[in-house]
């Protein structure tokens, strides 16, 4: 039996490669510090636990859910959504429905939706990356161009191509902090662009793009009525250094009617093993997804959603408040080791998500790769390859969020451990081994 084109064509997972050899080592008996983690390493909410027990008793636990979710579970994110982003979707629909020409019949297109109808919905889905595939498959025809800014998560160029989009990937760098230039957006823009995605809080700088920035970008994205917007907050909770993040809805929320958000509780209640997420957005297109997702997964998790329906979500928040705590301190663990070992030019402020995306390219540790000045290749895999096996310390290549000689680190480890892990990474960086 052979592959198809299709699944032969995709990247696979250096983070899977990397752990496994990781816990290889591990169980060798090495020190290994791993930096990998893409998720909190602690218990979820207690209610939650509680909530999740409760619900056991309950034979339609163990049913089929409603493919599109709970309609209680559906109409509770959706609060949430508006209530956390400070929106009022009741007046922004009016806006949208008012704004619109009159259909006319003979061209009204049931995939762009008659707007006199406009309406937002949600739909629960078997994880965020679930919500993202379900969007991708339902909104990407065969050659369409789909924007995606650098550093990215590993899975949008993946997604995109399996369904027989292009990914069009911007450049960011680490001087400006990663933070895309929107004349380079403005000028990749095209008629065969159908969607952008945007994750902030991002994975994998930990950083989310300023007010500035989102306000530039609503201008930029009203210039192009026709392109859809993927806004990926699957870390919308987690910052920990004001300001808390903004979204260019909120200055332009008539853009909300050709965009879709994503969200779940992965990252906000460590819980990244209950595949549970959501999408946000206009109903006509979300009811597609729906039907997509009727005939591949159906719907998520019945038990987890019965007990979500019940989680007070503003709970959310004090749990996050002695991890964002820790993340801090870790945060702060990062500057002072590159200030004590003179790498304070290599360094920038995380304060978002739990990542750091550490910069090899102006590290003394580079003269030991590079082949000459000019030299422009990217080591960021052997590099990892080579902190790991000499040092312990597992890292993931940049190579895979489309930064090269970089490597994403986690700040979820405890804090003496993390402390132990940055001095070797820090001074190996600095060439002081
Ligand atoms: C940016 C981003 N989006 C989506 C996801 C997927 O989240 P989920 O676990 O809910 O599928 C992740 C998980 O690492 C992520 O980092």
């Amino acid at each position: 039996m052979r592959l198809n084109q299709r699944v032969r064509g995709l990247n696979e997972s250096i983070t899977m490669k990397l752990n496994t050899r990781a816990m290889a080592l591990a169980e060798e008996g090495r020190k290994i510090y791993n930096l990998t983690a893409g998720q909190l390493p602690f218990r979820t909410l207690p209610e939650f636990v509680e909530l999740i027990k409760a619900e056991l008793n309950f034979i339609r636990s163990f049913q089929y859910p409603p493919v599109a979710g709970l309609p209680e579970l559906r109409k509770k994110v959706l609060e949430y959504f508006e209530r956390s982003r400070n929106l009022n979707l009741e007046n922004i629909t009016a806006e949208i429905r008012k704004s619109e020409k009159p259909a006319n019949e003979e061209d009204e297109d049931e995939t762009v939706g008659p707007d006199k109808t406009f309406e937002f919905t949600s739909i629960i889905c078997n994880g965020a990356k679930h919500a993202l595939s379900s969007v991708f498959g339902s909104l990407i025809d065969p050659g369409d161009e789909v924007i995606i800014l650098t550093p990215y998560w590993v899975s949008y160029p993946e997604m995109v191509r399996l369904y027989r989009g292009e990914p069009i990937i911007i450049n960011s760098s680490i001087f400006d902090v990663f933070v895309p230039n929107l004349d380079d957006i403005r000028r990749a823009m095209g008629h065969k662009t159908k969607a952008i995605v945007i994750n902030t809080p991002n994975n994998p700088t930990g950083t989310h793009y300023s007010n500035e920035w989102m306000k530039g970008f609503a201008d930029l994205m009203m210039e192009h009525p026709d392109v859809a917007i993927i806004s990926d907050e699957i870390y919308y909770e987690v910052f920990y250094f004001d300001p808390r993040p903004t979204y260019f809805y909120q200055y332009r929320p008539e853009l909300l009617k050709r965009t879709v958000i994503v969200d779940g509780i992965s990252k906000t209640l460590a819980a990244t093993g209950l595949r549970l997420g959501w999408a946000i957005g206009p109903k006509h297109f979300l009811e597609g997804v729906s039907k997509l997702q009727g005939h591949t997964t159906s719907g998520a998790s019945s038990l987890i959603q019965r007990a979500l329906v019940h989680l007070d979500f503003s709970m959310i928040e004090h749990y996050l408040t002695p991890i964002k705590a820790h993340l801090r301190l870790n945060a702060q663990v990062i500057r002072e080791k590159y200030r004590d070992y003179g790498l304070a030019h290599t360094w920038y402020q995380p304060f978002s998500a739990f990542y750091y995306m550490v910069d090899f390219s102006r590290a003394p540790l580079m003269k030991k790769y590079k082949k000459s000045e000019e030299d422009k290749t990217d080591y960021s895999h052997q590099i990892c390859q080579d902190f790991l096996d000499q040092y312990g310390v597992a890292m993931v290549p940049g190579t895979s969020f489309g930064m090269p000689n970089s490597a994403r680190i986690s700040l979820v480890l405890e804090k003496e451990q993390f402390k132990e892990a940055m001095d070797i990474l820090v001074r190996a960086l600095a060439d002081k081994m």
